[in-house]
């Protein structure tokens, strides 16, 4: 910001008299946007500065009611639209956050608002079903059309739930019971006396000690399974009991990709070796491995499609199942509709759990041993919820309807050029920009990552981060190259703030 923009905000606080200003762009770069949305502003427009007097008042009034602690910003979601977010003050931001990583199709999109409207959404809304005793006549074919119409290649069945924690935990269930299920000797088995009683009293064998592996910095959710899973931050565990499950190493890549290639490789196989030890060693047996594709809230962590490939062999060779957790990186972002499309597997993972960019959550899975031998031991009261099903259906027909999943590997192509471009200008503050090839899903490390996230709304952008030092980009899939112009520009002005 200038020294002159500066001060006429700090007068107009003063004043208490906004005035929008609308944030100014490159002309000729607006005049080629074609938006999906005709009703978005061409850019972001400041009215007050952020937060503003009434997003301030509404924040104190919310906060005696509820914790704000965490509030990045109040929002008006009548006003939002598209790929902007409003306030209450009037200030319009472009959003590449898109809470957090969890709107596909943009704000207000009127496909939804119309599927919203249907008879169907009615009665879904307010007849909400208990789906594993209730489901409605026309369950069956609100999956075929909408949540298994994009199901992984090799994955036919879904299991739902409500949110990507829950997905997680009840995919570990599905493993934990598989793997006892061929400990002794398949589905028609009956459980032992013993297995009956000692479960009752968390004892082995009925509640045995079995462990799920995952990696160094992951993230898999909150919840009490899905934490012991999760290994990005302390604050997200602490005070929690955990179970003893083993942490394998996630590989520590160097950027550009391209110029650290044998370094990469080697490091990669470090971390299979040692992936494959703890298998064999750890003394909870391992019946199953998550990984993200790309670790995500634990700093945008990549590795090779080879690394995945190798970690699919490792757990075929040791009977491990592979879980897949797609909750943030699923649903077009990495211009792909899964992210581990992109690895050429030669067999599909065994599960595939998804929500955020799907509005609805659960697990893909295909072999039939995956269900358990005995109704109600994967089940709870909703088991996901149609109505939210039936949103994630009219994603997917606007996905397809805008060919969004190819425009996203594009405009991240577009994207990710002009951010080569600022690192190059700027290289200590665009650090290991990573994300090539990967739609928009894009990030880099920045030394001063706080300061430059909270200058971001000054600017007009809402910008979130990842791990400690990342700046991650998790845009829409409706967002443009006019949208990836605004950015550029904007971060452009931020770096020069620092
Ligand atoms: C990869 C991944 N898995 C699981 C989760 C947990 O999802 P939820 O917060 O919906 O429980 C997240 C959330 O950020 C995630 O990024």
């Amino acid at each position: 910001m200038t020294s002159l923009s500066r001060s006429s905000l700090r007068l107009r606080s003063v004043m208490r008299v906004p005035v929008a200003r609308t944030i100014t762009t490159t002309p000729h770069l607006r005049a080629a946007a074609k938006p999906f949305f005709t009703e978005e502003p061409a850019a972001p427009k400041l009215a007050t500065a952020i937060p503003g007097p009434k997003n301030k008042a509404a924040t104190a009034e919310l906060d005696k009611v509820f914790d704000v602690r965490s509030i990045n910003m109040l929002t008006d979601y009548s006003k939002s639209i598209g790929n902007y977010i409003a306030d209450l003050d009037g200030n319009v931001l472009l959003d590449v956050y898109a809470q957090i990583a969890s709107i596909p199709v943009g704000y207000n999109n009127p496909h939804l608002t119309n599927v919203a409207k249907s008879p169907e959404m009615v009665t879904s809304l307010i007849n909400r079903p208990a789906l594993g005793n209730f489901p409605s006549a026309d369950w069956a074919q609100i999956l075929k059309t909408g949540i298994l119409k994009v199901a992984p290649k090799g994955l036919d069945q879904v299991f739902t739930a409500m949110a990507g924690s829950d997905a997680n935990e009840t995919a570990y269930k599905a493993a934990f019971m598989y793997y006892r299920q061929r400990q002794r000797g398949g589905p028609e088995k009956e459980f032992t006396e013993e297995e009956l009683q000692s479960t009752m009293t968390n004892q082995s064998p009925g509640s045995p000690q079995l462990s799920i592996m995952s990696f160094k910095s992951a993230f898999h959710g909150r919840l009490f399974g899905s934490l012991s899973t999760t290994r990005s931050k302390p604050i997200h565990k602490l005070d929690i009991p955990a179970f003893d499950w083993p942490q394998a190493p996630f590989p520590s890549l160097k950027y550009p990709l391209e110029e650290h290639a044998q370094e990469n490789a080697q490091e990669e196989q470090r971390c299979l070796q040692e992936t494959e030890r703890l298998i064999k060693e750890w003394h909870n047996p391992v019946a199953a491995v998550v990984v993200e594709p790309i670790q995500s809230e634990g700093g945008d962590n990549h590795a090779s499609p080879a690394f995945f490939r190798g970690l699919r062999e490792i757990t075929k060779r040791h009977n491990v199942l592979f879980i897949v957790d797609e909750v943030q990186t699923g649903v077009g972002a990495t211009g792909k509709f899964w992210a581990h499309d992109h690895w050429n597997l030669e067999t599909p993972p065994d599960m595939v759990t998804f929500s955020k960019k799907a509005q609805t959550a659960g697990y893909y899975y295909g072999n039939p041993a995956l269900r358990p031998n005995k109704p109600y031991r994967q089940f709870n009261t909703w088991m996901g919820d149609p109505a939210r099903a039936l949103i994630f259906r009219g994603i997917i027909e606007e996905i397809e309807r805008l060919n969004l999943v190819e425009h996203t590997a594009k405009t991240g192509d577009y994207l990710f050029a002009g951010l080569e471009r600022l690192s190059q200008k700027y290289p200590e503050h665009l650090q290991n920009l990573r994300g090539k090839g990967q739609g928009t899903f894009i990030a880099w490390d920045t030394p001063k990552r706080d300061e430059f996230l909270a200058k971001a709304k000054g600017v007009g952008v809402n910008i979130g981060g990842s791990g400690v030092s990342a700046v991650r980009l998790r845009p829409m899939l409706i967002f443009q190259q006019h949208h990836a112009d605004i950015l550029l520009e904007s971060i452009e002005k931020i770096i020069k703030q620092l």
